[in-house]
């Protein structure tokens, strides 16, 4: 019996990475741990959450004394650790957050794995889930490869950079067994409606304005969730100690032709006339230092551990519009409340 945590599990990927494991490894006892902040929603694993060998713990990564005490208590043989602020916009607006809960929580998750493990690291290990943001922004050509030097820019990703030195730097200097992924944007079900693609389905429907940032020349390269999820597997199970490991969807988009791709699917579905959607594109101020392009080189993952994604994104956006709107009622609960201030505050300024 491998007594897994997985931390952030109420969040998006968290949530599918939760399913996949515990559907897949009834052998294993699946620990979610969450703070459940806005992001996090025990919704999201309504159809596991009975599940014998699923336990779900409530608590706040920042919190180095209850990490300690929680690994005592249940002495996990591994994390797979993803609970972090994750959208750059809110990292803008309040850094202080994000150092506490991507640097500060992620050193507390290492101390606690380092002192419960020490003597005993064999079988173990702390599987460290980062983003391709770290590595700063590309021109027109290339792609991230795990020797690209880190550049993070905004907050977020500076916070994202700082977890996974120290992560390695744990290895290296106390031994203790470690992998990194670096992954690209993620699309899909219960993805946060502040995010680029739940947000602007949300704001269609509603005929509401969607806030282009800059020209929307940006580009990004877009993995559905699930595909994460299943890399996820593959790195944790079969990825060597110490590696890092790039994940990406080969799919890169610039933002203003997806948008114009999302409009085209929503005006059919929603029965309007092509196109009549078009109208609520509006350019706004960009956001601060905005990184132009991501694109990631996966094939360390696909040489050595034969890990490519399967979705084809055509199939995967209509899904993912689909769920949106077959789930108005999940929309509704996370977009009522405090969700509304933070929309007021982002957007009516610019
Ligand atoms: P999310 O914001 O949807 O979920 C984050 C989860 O972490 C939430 O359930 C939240 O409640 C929990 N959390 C936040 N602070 C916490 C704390 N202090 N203690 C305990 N739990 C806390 O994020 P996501 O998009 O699912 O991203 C998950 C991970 O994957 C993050 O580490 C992120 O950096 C990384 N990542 C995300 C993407 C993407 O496109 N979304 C791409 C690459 C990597
Ligand atoms: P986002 O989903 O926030 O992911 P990230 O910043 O981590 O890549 O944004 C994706 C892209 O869409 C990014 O270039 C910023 C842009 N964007 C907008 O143009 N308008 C918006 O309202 C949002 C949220 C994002």
């Amino acid at each position: 019996m491998r007594k897994i945590l997985i931390t952030g599990g109420a969040g998006f990927i968290g949530s599918h990475l939760v399913r996949r494991f515990v559907k897949r490894y009834p052998h294993y006892e699946i620990y979610n741990l969450d703070k459940l902040t806005y992001a996090g929603n025990l919704e999201n694993l309504s159809d596991i959450e009975n599940a014998p060998h699923y336990h779900f713990i409530k608590a706040d990564i920042v919190d180095g004394e209850k990490m300690l005490e929680l690994f005592r208590e249940y002495n996990f043989d591994a994390v797979i650790h993803l609970a972090a602020e994750s959208h750059v916009d809110r990292s803008i607006d309040n850094p202080m957050e994000f150092i506490m809960t991507n640097v500060v929580g992620t050193v507390n998750l290492l101390n606690a794995a380092r002192a419960i493990w020490k003597g005993n690291q064999e079988r173990k290990r702390f599987y460290h889930v980062s983003t391709d943001e770290v590595y700063g922004s590309l021109h027109d050509s290339g792609a991230f490869t795990e020797t690209t030097p880190y550049a993070p820019h905004s907050p977020y990703s500076a916070s994202k950079a700082s977890s996974d030195h120290f992560v390695r730097a744990y290895h290296d200097t106390y031994g203790l067994p470690m992998v990194i992924s670096n992954c690209s944007n993620n699309y899909g079900p219960n993805q946060f409606p502040e995010k680029l693609i739940p947000l602007f389905i949300h704001n269609i429907k509603h005929g509401k304005p969607l806030p282009v940032y800059g020209q929307g020349l940006n580009v990004r390269d877009w993995l559905y969730v699930e595909d994460h999820a299943e890399a996820i597997d593959t790195i944790f199970h079969q990825g060597k100690d110490g590696e890092t490991y790039n994940i990406g969807g080969n799919n890169e988009w610039k933002n203003i032709d997806l948008i114009k791709k999302l409009i085209e699917i929503m005006d059919k579905k929603l029965g309007r006339p092509e196109g009549s959607s078009l109208s609520l594109i509006t350019y706004v101020t960009d956001r601060a230092g905005h990184d132009l392009r991501y694109a990631i080189d996966a094939s360390k993952l696909k040489d050595d551990l034969r890990w490519e994604p399967h979705m084809k994104f055509t199939e995967g956006f209509e899904k993912t519009v689909d769920w949106y709107l077959a789930n108005e009622k999940w929309l509704e609960n996370v977009t009522s409340g405090s969700y509304q201030e933070y929309y007021k505050k982002m957007y009516d300024h610019r």
